[in-house]
């Protein structure tokens, strides 16, 4: 019998499709209907303590490509196909004050479902740290299940907060462990795909505390120069600034990050973010180690929640699960993290025949070095 619970970080989810932070978890109306569609769990838009005021116009679009053609762009059109989503939309613009009691009735009425609140604040002083603290003790006894540290929104000027706190290794660990002072529920931290080596930053993070980590947020990328009109597709006044791309196109991408980080950390825990809509590619994180998996652009523009996404998630997992019963797969457990290792350095890839590769050091011979001198 397919069974699709799991437990994540000690929590029991029914099945481990979460909706990621974004507009289908931004309000408690959004977050009801989604549990009743029968999401496993939702992790909340961001909440934070500064104010928000987002630009006028459209704050997410969805670029597109020509069914059999080329031309891409956000233009919405017919015979043509999701590429990914570009957002500059900022954390949720509903204070704390506004979130608590709305938390506090989600959890009354769906006490056996997933509530994870994302939130956000600086690094940059103890203050900074202090809000972070006032954020984990509000949402916790509101009875939140977890916390998501929101260590990689794309759009932040402060140098300490949103990705620049994901950049930066000393700022990930300390923000993590301030949060972890005052934590009674598990802390899961949002990083960054956007640094040269992103276990560099889990590790830190883990160290201060983390009982799991989710990636990958968006990466960052610009709209496109529309040639009609000579201006970017998306711009106020003929302005724009970075903004984060998700959707398909990033799959492949965000699948690299948590293979980085699934083999230097085989025995934490990990929840892939980035271009879900199925359960084909919610596997490809599974078959990494990832215990869970969320989504935002396909639910997005599925009834803002996503019911349909759900459904084929949940329909594609017991699916697989009967296929895969002679294997003796009746659980994730049973396939998670089963390609983890498949993934090596290139010279360590089969070459034809016997020819030999080195992966560009020389040949081994007399006063060459076969491996990278250590000094
Ligand atoms: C419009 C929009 C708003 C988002 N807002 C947040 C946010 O407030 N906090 C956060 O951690 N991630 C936010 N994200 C990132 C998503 O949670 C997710 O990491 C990303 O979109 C990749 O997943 P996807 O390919 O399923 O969209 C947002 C994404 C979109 C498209």
């Amino acid at each position: 019998m397919a069974d699709l619970s799991t437990v994540f970080t000690g929590i029991r989810f029914e099945n481990p499709f979460l909706l990621a932070s974004a507009p289908p978890t931004e309000s408690d109306a959004n977050i009801l209907r989604a549990y009743e569609a029968g999401w496993g769990g939702v992790v909340t838009k961001t909440i934070g303590l500064h104010p928000v005021a987002n630009v006028r116009g459209p704050k997410t679009k969805f670029l597109r490509v020509d069914n059999g053609g080329s031309r891409l762009s956000m233009a919405k059109r017919p015979d043509s196909t999701l590429m990914a989503s570009w957002n500059w939309e900022l954390i949720s613009d509903k204070p704390l004050d506004w979130w608590i009691p709305r938390l506090e009735a989600v959890k009354k009425a769906f006490p056996d479902r997933v509530l994870v609140a994302s939130i956000m604040a600086g690094s940059g002083s103890d203050k900074e740290l202090e809000n972070w603290q006032v954020l984990t003790r509000a949402v916790q006894d509101a009875g939140v299940d977890a916390v998501e540290l929101n260590f990689s929104c794309p759009h932040m000027d402060r140098v300490d907060m949103g990705s620049n706190i994901g950049k930066d290794k000393v700022l990930c660990s300390i923000s993590t462990q301030a949060v972890k002072e005052v934590a009674r529920i598990p802390v899961w931290v949002k990083l960054t795909p956007a640094s040269a080596d992103i276990s560099e930053e889990a590790g830190a993070t883990f160290l201060g505390g983390a009982d799991a980590i989710s990636s990958s947020n968006t990466f960052p990328s610009l709209p496109l120069v529309d040639p009609s009109t000579a201006e970017f597709e998306v711009n106020v006044n003929g302005f724009v600034a970075s903004g984060g791309m998700g959707g398909p196109a990033i799959l492949p991408l965000s699948l690299a990050k948590m293979a980085q980080l699934t083999q230097s950390f085989p025995d934490r825990e990990f929840s892939g973010v980035g271009g879900i809509a199925s359960f084909d590619q919610a596997l490809s994180y599974f078959m990494l180690g990832c215990g869970t998996v969320q989504v935002a652009t396909a639910a997005m523009l599925d009834h803002a929640i996503g019911p349909n996404v759900i459904r084929a998630l949940t329909d594609g997992m017991t699916a697989f699960l009967e296929r895969n019963a002679e294997r003796g797969w009746t659980s994730l457990e049973d396939f998670r993290g089963l390609l983890r290792e498949r993934i090596v350095s290139h010279s360590q890839i089969a070459r034809p025949d016997a020819s030999d590769y080195r992966g560009g050091y020389e040949e081994e011979s007399e006063g060459y070095a076969t491996e990278p001198l250590t000094v």
